[in-house]
């Protein structure tokens, strides 16, 4: 049987996997992994991650699909991912709305699209051919960008509401992306929230992001998570329902106990949001 994420997962990285294994702590109820680390990996990686599967429900999230991108899908990686996806037994794969290369180059970005709907359409093809060549649902994440494209003619919300219908995805909610954005770009992050479509939503992240001396946020995931960010989950829980949400930490790494003090905070604002409320995919199993 499937086991569903549940709660508050953090990302599974090798760094601290024997003493996350050793330790199994109750308050994690899942994790997160990217398959571009395990594809054609074998040895320590491979057996830890087995270790992992025994323990908790795994979810993958990638890096290098770019649902942003012209060209199709490499369809090498496409057939590893796909049966990486079944080995692990994710209920979803997410991956980000950008591009990450052109020309045959990829870069280790996620650089951001044109909100047009030129790009609209580009997009909705990429990810109806993952969720063919994949053979699982595919949940599009929201991402950070630095530019303002003051000529695009929609909004991001409007342009990844239009991007999940014509696809059919899922929404992966980066819940730090649209709060580091807003505070960048001066919008209101609770009008952004209130516009997603809420029976899309299957996942949520949420990280610490820098503050520059001139004010701008960077989403570094390197950071404590700021009060901003916990109130946006708060309130973001209180609308979607009980949605796993994932800590996402990939940089200044603390000792395991710190981030599970995080994972506490967050089971918390998690438990007191969504005490006697139901998901969209919840009311549909039942
Ligand atoms: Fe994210």
């Amino acid at each position: 049987m499937k086991r569903r994420p549940e709660g508050i997962g953090i990302g599974f990285r090798m760094d601290m996997a024997e003493e996350l294994l050793e330790r199994a702590p109750e308050s994690v109820g899942w994790l997160e992994l990217h398959p571009e680390n395990y594809i054609r990996r074998g040895g320590r990686y491979r057996s830890r991650l087995a270790e992992a599967r025994e323990r908790w429900p795994l979810v993958t999230h990638g890096l290098t699909m770019s649902f942003g991108c012209t060209r199709p899908h490499e369809r090498e990686y496409m057939d590893d991912l796909r049966d990486f996806l079944r080995d692990v037994a994710s209920p979803w794969h997410s991956d980000h709305a950008c591009f990450g290369g052109a020309h045959g180059s990829h870069v280790h970005d996620l650089l951001p699209v044109p909100f047009t709907d030129e790009a609209v359409s580009t997009m909705q093809a990429r990810v109806r051919e993952a969720q063919d060549q994949l053979d699982v649902e595919i949940a599009v994440e929201n991402v950070s960008y630095y530019a303002a494209q003051a000529e695009d003619p929609l909004l991001e919300i409007d342009f990844l509401l239009e991007v999940l219908e014509g696809s059919d995805a899922k929404l992966m909610l980066d819940v730090n992306n649209v709060y580091v954005n807003s505070q960048n770009f001066g919008f209101d992050p609770k009008i952004w929230i209130d516009k997603v479509p809420v029976e899309r939503v299957v996942q949520m992240h949420v990280a610490g992001h820098y503050v520059r001396q001139d004010g701008l946020r960077i989403d570094t995931h390197g950071e404590a998570i700021c009060d901003g960010v916990y109130e946006l989950l708060d309130y973001t829980l209180r609308r979607v329902g009980p949605v796993p949400v994932l800590l996402e930490r990939d940089n200044n790494i603390p000792p395991l106990d710190v981030v599970l003090a995080e994972v506490e905070q967050l089971s918390a604002i998690y438990d007191s949001a969504t005490s006697g409320t139901t998901t969209a995919q919840s009311v549909e199993r039942a």
